[in-house]
């Protein structure tokens, strides 16, 4: 019993001795030079990383170009998307029902208002179309800003919501927007051949669609809006539209449209990536 007790004392004082050792000075088995050895050799340490650090961060940033991404994806063909943009996709609206069509109405005019002609008049040139707009710097020497052609709502016809304030939504022949994403430098065509889109139905839907009428003439973006040079560099760039007007399609029924991009330079979209240079989506038209 007292063995046990004597081993106790004997053991806490042993624990007591290493943390503070009064006949050696030793805190926790070193002494003070000890200590502060081992602290100078953590703070050279980690400056040293940090150093190493800051080093590597100045030398990439220094590689890094305001104007341009320095890694951007090497997308081949480019997505689309559609305006307006519901839900989904999905465009459904019901003829005499406004409510169904206001707000993509809304959407639209939103959209279509900054290239409304006299803005464009006032932000961008009036250029020679089919041919690319080139603005290179020269070497070192950086030609910014750059400047970008215009692109009228008056282009876009009956789907410019000038001559037809309801984009043909109130009449059952509903308009559509589609764009092609921007990609820095991209040159879609070749020869003075502009890219196109067409649109058509999914094979049951075919005989639903019925005609369309494309804006511009032909469904074409033209050459003279690219290349695109970044929107730091090109601050007013109007990126450019083709309107899609569905003349007659079938009411009350669901009609699966497809419409992709057609470019003697953008490669057709490939099973691997199916939003590359298309975009489906489905329109609904109800005569009620
Ligand atoms: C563009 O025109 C529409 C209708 O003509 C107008 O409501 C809109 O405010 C205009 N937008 C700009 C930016 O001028
Ligand atoms: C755009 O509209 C303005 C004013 O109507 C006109 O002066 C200009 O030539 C048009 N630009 C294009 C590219 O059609
Ligand atoms: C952009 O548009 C503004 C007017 O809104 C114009 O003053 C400016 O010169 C334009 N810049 C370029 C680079 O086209
Ligand atoms: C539309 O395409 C047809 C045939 O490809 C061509 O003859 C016509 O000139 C084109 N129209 C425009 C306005 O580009
Ligand atoms: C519209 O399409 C329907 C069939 O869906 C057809 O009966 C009708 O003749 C077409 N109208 C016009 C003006 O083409």
């Amino acid at each position: 019993m007292s063995g046990t007790k004597e081993e106790e004392r004997k053991g806490s004082s042993e624990w007591r001795e290493f943390f503070w050792n009064p006949r050696t000075h030793e805190l926790m088995g070193r002494t003070a030079t000890s200590w502060g050895l081992i602290l100078l050799f953590y703070l050279v340490f980690y400056l040293f990383l940090a150093g190493m650090f800051v080093l590597t961060m100045y030398i990439m940033l220094l590689t890094l170009d305001d104007y341009s991404p320095t890694w951007q994806d090497q997308l081949a063909t480019p997505g689309m998307m559609i305006r307006p943009k519901g839900d989904q996709l999905d465009i459904t609206v019901s003829v005499s029902d406004s409510e169904s069509w206001d707000g993509f109405v809304r959407n639209l005019n939103t959209f279509l208002s900054p290239y409304n002609d006299s803005y464009q008049v006032q932000t961008n040139d009036n250029c020679p179309p089919d041919q690319f707009f080139i603005q290179e710097d020269s070497g070192e020497v950086r030609n910014n800003p750059k400047r970008s052609c215009q692109f009228n709502r008056t282009m876009l016809g009956d789907c410019s919501g000038m001559s037809d304030r309801f984009f043909g939504y109130s009449r059952g022949q509903p308009c559509i927007l589609i764009k092609l994403n921007r990609v820095i430098g991209m040159l879609p065509g070749k020869d003075g051949q502009s890219p196109s889109v067409s649109c058509g139905a999914k094979s049951e839907d075919r005989d639903k669609m019925g005609p369309l009428k494309y804006f511009p003439p032909n469904g074409t973006f033209n050459l003279m809006y690219y290349p695109y040079y970044g929107k730091k560099a090109q601050v007013n760039y109007t990126q450019p539209l083709v309107a899609v007007k569905f003349l007659n399609a079938s009411v009350n029924t669901d009609i699966n449209v497809e419409c992709k991009i057609n470019s003697n330079t953008l490669a057709d979209g490939s099973d691997r990536d199916k939003f590359a240079g298309r975009i489906s989506f489905k329109l609904r038209i109800n005569d009620k």
